[in-house]
């Protein structure tokens, strides 16, 4: 008896860059978020975000590939580590590989001890990411039903410059629900109260998150999460990471890059200042005033066939479960990993260092 999609055939279609790479993207996601564990609601988000960058770096720097840092910590004079433009992996072998990296996505979420705190990170062929700027864009990100209900009606799409009720009708026909049965996960900035205003009065309920806008954005595409659609400006890196699990789960992203003075509504003068500061930079990677505010989808934000994604939690939230520091260093950590082919994967892992001090435990 034929299958269609057997783990045989799916393995069988994986580009070179899942099958090297897949499994080794989770250990490196794992490393990050343990480290940054050690730090959880110590109240020094720098900190831990500079630990779960440096084990970050150290796992990557195992892997066989020519790997560029495509989406970092910003830019090398601000960052010393994972900066847009670093090279990273062994060099060698014939891999080439463009990298989203964000070590610690929600860093006042693990200094503070609260929960959606994640170690992250994707990964494509060479010219497979959008090489962009670490600012803002203005994103709505929905499901793979909405683009399937697209395809059927595409006069019905969304659109990031569509007034919320008609994106929001046209999720609740996708999902066959009334609009009141919708969650709409938005972070909690003076920035967007019009738009939490807006969604309220079209009677969606919101769902207000203090940071970490990137996994709410892949809950879209997991139906039983309680998330149906993510609205509203927040990290431009965390765009590109959402639609690299997009493009692998089938669900949308459409984003715009904006400068925060912009979307924070501040004085000219504070704008004049953000945009001299950071338009030649932006210049340099084909980024100009004029086409800043074009909408990018989720093929150009993520152009690449040959797409990883990983993300490890590092406190519990809606997805996955934070990590388990016990016995003498041990840890029990629980990931997203997943790739083009269509094979995801919800991995619980134990690291256990001595197995006499602590044996397995079956819970
Ligand atoms: P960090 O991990 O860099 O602290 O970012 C957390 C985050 O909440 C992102 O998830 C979100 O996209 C962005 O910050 C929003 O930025 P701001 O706090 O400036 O509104």
């Amino acid at each position: 008896m034929s299958h269609k999609k057997t783990a045989e055939a799916m393995i069988k279609c994986a580009g070179p860059i899942e099958s090297a790479l897949l499994p080794r993207l989770l250990h490196v996601t794992e490393a990050a978020a343990i480290a940054a564990s050690y730090q959880m609601g110590r109240g020094d988000k720098h900190y831990a975000d500079q630990v779960s960058v440096e084990a970050m770096r150290r796992t990557l720097n195992y892997l066989d590939m020519k790997g560029i840092i495509k989406i970092g910590e910003g830019e090398r004079d601000e960052a010393p580590m994972l900066y847009i433009g670093e090279h990273v992996g062994t060099w060698e072998g014939d891999l080439e590989v463009d990298i989203a990296v964000d070590p610690l996505e929600g860093t006042n979420l693990a200094a503070n001890g609260t929960p959606g705190a994640i170690s992250v990170m994707a990964m494509a062929e060479r010219g497979g990411l959008f090489h962009g700027p670490d600012i803002y864009m203005d994103k709505i990100v929905v499901g793979p039903e909405v683009v399937k209900y697209e395809r059927k009606h595409p006069e019905d799409s969304i659109n990031l410059d569509a007034p919320v009720r008609d994106n929001l009708e046209i999720v609740a026909k996708a999902l066959n629900r009334n609009i009141d049965e919708l969650v709409v996960v938005i972070l909690d900035r003076p920035r967007h109260e019009a738009k939490i205003k807006e969604i309220r009065e079209t009677g969606a309920r919101v769902n207000l998150i203090t940071d970490g806008d990137l996994m709410p954005g892949v809950a879209t595409a997991i139906r039983g999460s309680g998330v149906h659609v993510v609205m509203g400006a927040g990290g431009s890196g965390e765009a590109v990471l959402t639609a690299a699990a997009m493009k692998i789960l089938g669900g949308k992203i459409l984003a715009r890059l904006v400068l925060p003075t912009v979307a924070n509504g501040k004085s000219e003068e504070a704008i004049a200042k953000e945009k001299a500061e950071k338009m030649p930079r932006l210049e340099k990677m084909g980024i100009t005033e004029k086409n800043m505010g074009d909408v990018l989808d989720t093929n150009q934000l993520v152009p690449g066939n040959d797409v990883i994604f990983s993300a490890t939690g590092v406190t519990p939230g809606t997805i996955l479960k934070g990590v388990n520091l016990f016995g003498e260093g041990d840890a029990r950590v629980h990931s997203l990993t997943m790739g083009s082919s269509g094979v995801v994967k919800f991995t619980d892992t134990i690291y256990i260092h001595d197995k006499e001090a602590t044996p397995l435990r079956f819970v």
